[in-house]
């Protein structure tokens, strides 16, 4: 008996083709989005109810969340490239802009978070992983001030980005050529 056939759509971990995003992006997509809607959610409580018992149960996971998407996004980026050319198309240039705009914010804003948390000394353990140590006696101002600068607002741009992504992907359902949600669902 031949058992050497196996048909390609029986492998697993499905892999990335021109016509559907294979496991381990699609791990990578859904994972993610549902670590962005807790730091999204964290944020948006403690800016407009602050101090409120929904912010303080909420907050303190914006930190080592947005922490694990730092290391996600840099496994998700290589990923990305060395699987690219076998990756679906980008539907028009809009969306291949748009997709590099939300890579380069899922780095800057938790690095810059980062960055600011480094720079105030104080200890960082996200999961209980010591990542940081405390310093008492060295704050680094320009770290601080940079992310009190950019953090908060490169953050909510990220957020109209996110909005307008997921927005576009329900759009082009209404499209034969362009729906694109089956690529990252089906
Ligand atoms: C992708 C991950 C992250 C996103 C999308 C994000 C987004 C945001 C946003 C939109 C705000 C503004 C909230 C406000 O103004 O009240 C904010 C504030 C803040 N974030 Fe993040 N953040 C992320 C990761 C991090 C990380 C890794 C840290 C530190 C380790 C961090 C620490 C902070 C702090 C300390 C604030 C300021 C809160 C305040 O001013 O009271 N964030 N973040
Ligand atoms: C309900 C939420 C979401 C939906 C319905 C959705 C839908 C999709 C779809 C259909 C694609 C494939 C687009 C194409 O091939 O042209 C895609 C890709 C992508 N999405 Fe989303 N998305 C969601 C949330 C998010 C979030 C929260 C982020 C990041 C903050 C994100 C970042 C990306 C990126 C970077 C790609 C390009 C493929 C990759 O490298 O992973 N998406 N999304």
């Amino acid at each position: 008996m031949n058992t050497t056939t196996t048909r390609p759509s029986a492998t697993w971990p499905v892999p990335d083709s021109p016509a559907r995003y294979g496991t381990v992006s699609r791990c990578f997509h859904w994972g993610m989005a549902l670590c962005f809607a807790v730091v999204f959610s964290a944020a948006l409580v403690h800016y407009f109810a602050e101090k409120t018992a929904l912010d303080a149960w909420l907050w303190p996971a914006h930190k080592p969340t947005g922490a694990l998407l730092m290391g996600l996004v840099v496994l998700r980026a290589a990923w990305a490239l060395l699987h690219a050319r076998q990756r679906p198309p980008h539907v028009n240039l809009a969306a291949h802009l748009g997709h590099l705009a939300l890579y380069a914010l899922m780095i800057a804003v938790p690095a810059i978070g980062l960055l600011r948390q480094y720079g105030s000394g104080r200890e960082f353990a996200p999961f209980g992983v010591h990542l940081m140590q405390a310093r008492p006696d060295d704050k680094i101002e320009w770290m601080t001030q940079l992310g009190s600068l950019l953090h908060g607002e490169l953050g909510w741009v990220l957020l109209a980005i996110v909005a307008g992504h997921i927005f576009m992907a329900l759009w082009h359902r209404r499209s034969r050529h362009h729906d694109v949600l089956p690529r990252m669902t089906d």
